[in-house]
Order: structure tokens, then C-alpha cells, then sequence
């Protein structure tokens, strides 16, 4: 029997070897469920999930809304421009309330590095992390581990460069503490400007030449420009990350002839990704979605229904 003792999903670092073992393995067995005609098993019944959302996402809020559903658990989603935020009510009050309904597991995105954390702290009902700022994004990670492993058949010993905007992307903080934990070898690669001092502290090599970067990878992990998060001070402009870091067929073939190309979503098409390696079949962009249903399944499960395998 292989437990789960957490309370809460904030954060990569938070979890053991063990933990994703267990959360990549319960996600294996869940993901049939979701080729069945009848797409829902009775595991969550009785169980409830909050979908705290403040700020934009399709693929993360979608996905838990599918996987709870498919669990029988009941959800519901709040935006938080819809919520008595915008009256001036404090997230933690706000959360408090939320708590006074008796949710099982509150799912909170939001803009702030830490609000998942504050709650946690302040309410009994699970907190999953869905992205904070510029901090994590855990459930990403997983599935993306998730994605690694199911291609590749292991996640020890993976080459994998991740291009992009490496400083201000939770994406990015949550794959290098989950890839090395789990035993990849991981590069990052992007304008010197967004790759933070110190890096390497983490256990991940830098090169900033593309080219050179994506040499002998078994994974390329792109990342969005995050044209909200950060000004022109970075970069010059979108044509030009393009001219440079953008992924293209040409710069694909240093790299492994089996290679995989990922990316969190959303896509900006002709910025990070070219059209012709985003829907090429190197790409597995789309399984990454699948199986963020399959991964998210499991994490409620582990969390709310048992927590153990
Ligand atoms: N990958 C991801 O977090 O996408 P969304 O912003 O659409 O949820």
C-alpha cells in the first residue's frame, strides 16, 4: 500500500520521488476511463470541489472540471471577477466563506506567487494549486512528467531543454524541480535576459544558443512569451524572439530523431512554435491536454478520496 499524506498540492518541491511515482501510476490507471462510453466512475461521490479562478485559463479549469466529473464529484466554477472580490473582500475571507459550504478541495489560480499557500494555511478544505504567479504550476508539471513517461517509457536519464521565458514562467519552476527530481538531465535555453542568475544552482545546465541547446534532446519544452507578465525591456519584440528562439524545423534537427515537442499552451503560433512543428508529428501538444485530465483525476483522487493506492 503506497499512502499520500498531504492535505495540499502547492508546489513541486512538496512532493517525494515516491509521491509522483504514485500520482503518474494512479493517473495510468484512471486515464481508461476517459475512452469509455460512459466516461464516469462513482470514486468522488459525495465529494466537493471549488474552481477558484482569477485569472484566464482553458485548459487547467476545464480539466479539473472534466476530471472531478468524470469522478462524480460535484464542482463548481468562480471567477474571481464574478466573485465579492471586487467589493473589497479579502481572498482569505473570501475563502473562509467558501469553506462555510464544506468543500473537500478548493482549486485556486491566481496572479499572486503565494495565494495558494496563504490559504492553505487559513482553511481546512485541500488547496490545490493551479498556478500562482510566477511561482508553480504543479499540475502542469505532473502531466508533463506524465507525458514524458508515456512517450519515452522513463523520465531517468531524459535529455530535455526547455526554451523560453525561464524567469517569469511557474511552468517552468515546476518542470525543473519535478525533471530532476525524477533523474532528467535538463538544459534551458531563451534570451539571456530571461534566464534567471544562478540557475544552475538548480541542477540544470544553461545554453542560450538555440541550436546548440536542442542537440541530442529526447524532450524540447517550449514555453509561451508571456506578453502580460513582463515589457518590451526583455526583448525587442515578438518578431524577434521569433527570428532567434523560435522553434522551426531547422533548428529541430540537432536533436534526437525521435524527438518530442511540448508546449503548456496556449500557443502563440509564429512566436515560440512555428505552425509546421506545432502540428508536426514530433509535437505531442494535444496528449499533453489528454492527459492533464488523467493526471488531475488522480490528484483528487489521492487527495480527497483515500489517499492511498
Ligand atoms: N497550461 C495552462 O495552464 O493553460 P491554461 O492557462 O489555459 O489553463
Amino acid at each position: 500500500m503506497r499512502n499520500f499524506n498531504h492535505k495540499d498540492l502547492l508546489g513541486m518541491g512538496q512532493l517525494s520521488v515516491q509521491d509522483i511515482e504514485l500520482i503518474l501510476d494512479t493517473a495510468e490507471s484512471l486515464k481508461e476511463i476517459s475512452t469509455r462510453d460512459i466516461k464516469k466512475v462513482p470514486t468522488l461521490r459525495g465529494k466537493s470541489v471549488v474552481n477558484f479562478f482569477n485569472e484566464p485559463s482553458t485548459r487547467t479549469r476545464a480539466s479539473f472540471e472534466t476530471a472531478a466529473k468524470r469522478l462524480s464529484a460535484d464542482i463548481f466554477s468562480l471567477a474571481v471577477s464574478g466573485s465579492s472580490i471586487v467589493k473589497g473582500e479579502t481572498l482569505v475571507d473570501t475563502g473562509r466563506n467558501l469553506q462555510a459550504m464544506d468543500p473537500d478541495l478548493i482549486v485556486l489560480r491566481h496572479s499572486s506567487s503565494g495565494a495558494p499557500l496563504l490559504l492553505a494555511r487559513n482553511l481546512r478544505a485541500g488547496i490545490i494549486n493551479a498556478g500562482d504567479g510566477i511561482n508553480e504550476h504543479p499540475t502542469q508539471a505532473l502531466l508533463d512528467l506524465f507525458t514524458i513517461r508515456e512517450k519515452k517509457g522513463k523520465i531517468d536519464g531524459m535529455n530535455v531543454v526547455i526554451i523560453g521565458d525561464i524567469a517569469h514562467s511557474r511552468v517552468a519552476r515546476s518542470n525543473i524541480i519535478g525533471l530532476t527530481r525524477m533523474g532528467a538531465n535538463v538544459t534551458v535555453s531563451g534570451p539571456a535576459t530571461m534566464i534567471p542568475l544562478f540557475i544552475e544552482d538548480f541542477g540544470v545546465q544553461v545554453v542560450y544558443d538555440p541550436v546548440e541547446a536542442v542537440k541530442e534532446k529526447d524532450v524540447i519544452m517550449l514555453l509561451r512569451i508571456q506578453l502580460e507578465r513582463q515589457s518590451k525591456i526583455l526583448f525587442p519584440g515578438s518578431r524577434e524572439y521569433a527570428s532567434f528562439f523560435g522553434l522551426t524545423r531547422k533548428i529541430m534537427q540537432g536533436a534526437k530523431n525521435d524527438v518530442i515537442v511540448m508546449h503548456p499552451g496556449p500557443i502563440n503560433r509564429g512566436v515560440e512554435i512555428t505552425s509546421e512543428v506545432a502540428d508536426s508529428s514530433y509535437s505531442v501538444i494535444l496528449d499533453q491536454v489528454s492527459n492533464g485530465v488523467a493526471v488531475r483525476m488522480a490528484i483528487l483522487y489521492l487527495l480527497i478520496g483515500g489517499g492511498q493506492r
